[in-house]
């Protein structure tokens, strides 16, 4: 097992790839500390974590809040003793047009995507950076990487992502703590249903044209790219984006 002893730190536990990211941590032999949100979705998680045999605790975290992020990693290190590996997956989607985006709605998913990232990566790394470093992992997206009309917010904020890996990843190398972001593609879950609902199966069948491997991911299959980049078996990847998306990015095929 690749994370025996070692305690992970998960915002957005509550659903899709952060919960699938608990449970695989766990299978790997962590104990995880859990944040969102959605308090009964975090119960649902800590049940499925101890099915495992491994131990959960969980904090209602809002990830736009310096103060909530900070208290989860305090709740992981006095309740666990530690902290080794932290997975920033809380995020937001949004469907707007450059010229009718509102402010508000701008402001809500950089806030969520990007301030929500890069507060919870700096709280642990605050704390691993006086115990030997550690590990961070911040969930980015495919759309980080490419343009997408009526995704001028998101696609942004997700590109900022992959960005504040790379910096944050030449600056904490110096405390032996490595940086790096999955950026996943086309995924069953929620958040992904919850867009299939607003447009209709017909973007299914549009988007899954352009995936090589013809099919949506399983949240399993993100978790096992974090769980790899969380672990030692990646000790000497630092600053790097781990696209996985089933072929879809490199994809030149009109
Ligand atoms: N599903 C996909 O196709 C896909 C593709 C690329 C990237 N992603 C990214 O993966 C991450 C996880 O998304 P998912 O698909 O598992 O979605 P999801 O909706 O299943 O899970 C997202 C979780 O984040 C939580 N959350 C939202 N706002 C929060 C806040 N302010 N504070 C704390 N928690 C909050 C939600 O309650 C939810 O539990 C996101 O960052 C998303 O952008 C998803």
């Amino acid at each position: 097992m690749r994370l025996t002893d070692k305690v992970i730190g998960i915002s957005g536990a509550a659903s899709g790839i952060g919960r699938a990211c608990a449970v695989a941590a766990a299978a790997e032999g962590a104990n995880v500390a859990l944040g969102d949100i959605d308090q009964q979705g975090l119960t649902e998680t800590v049940r499925l974590v101890e099915e495992t045999g491994q131990q959960a605790v969980s904090h209602v975290v809002d990830v736009t809040s310096e103060t909530d992020q900070s208290d989860l990693v305090t709740l992981a290190t006095e309740h666990f003793g530690g902290l080794h590996g932290w997975i920033g997956s809380a995020g937001t989607g949004s469907s707007d047009t450059v010229l009718d985006h509102s402010r508000e709605e701008w402001r809500r998913v950089m806030h969520i995507n990007v301030d929500g990232v890069f507060f919870g990566a700096q709280a642990a790394a605050r704390y691993m950076r006086k115990h030997n470093g550690g590990s961070l992992v911040n969930i980015a997206s495919m759309y980080g990487q490419r343009a997408f009309p009526l995704r001028a917010a998101y696609c942004t904020s997700k590109a900022a992502v992959i960005m504040l890996t790379q910096v944050m990843a030449l600056e904490l190398a110096e405390h032996n703590i490595r940086v790096n972001a999955v950026a996943p593609g086309y995924t069953d879950t929620p958040l992904f249903q919850a867009g299939l609902v607003r447009d209709g199966q017909w973007k299914l069948d549009r988007m899954l044209e352009r995936v090589p491997t013809g099919r949506l991911a399983h949240p399993d299959e993100i978790a096992k790219a974090a769980i790899f980049l969380l672990s030692d078996d990646a000790s000497y990847v630092n600053g790097h984006t781990l696209t996985t998306d089933g072929g879809w990015v490199i994809n030149g095929k009109w």
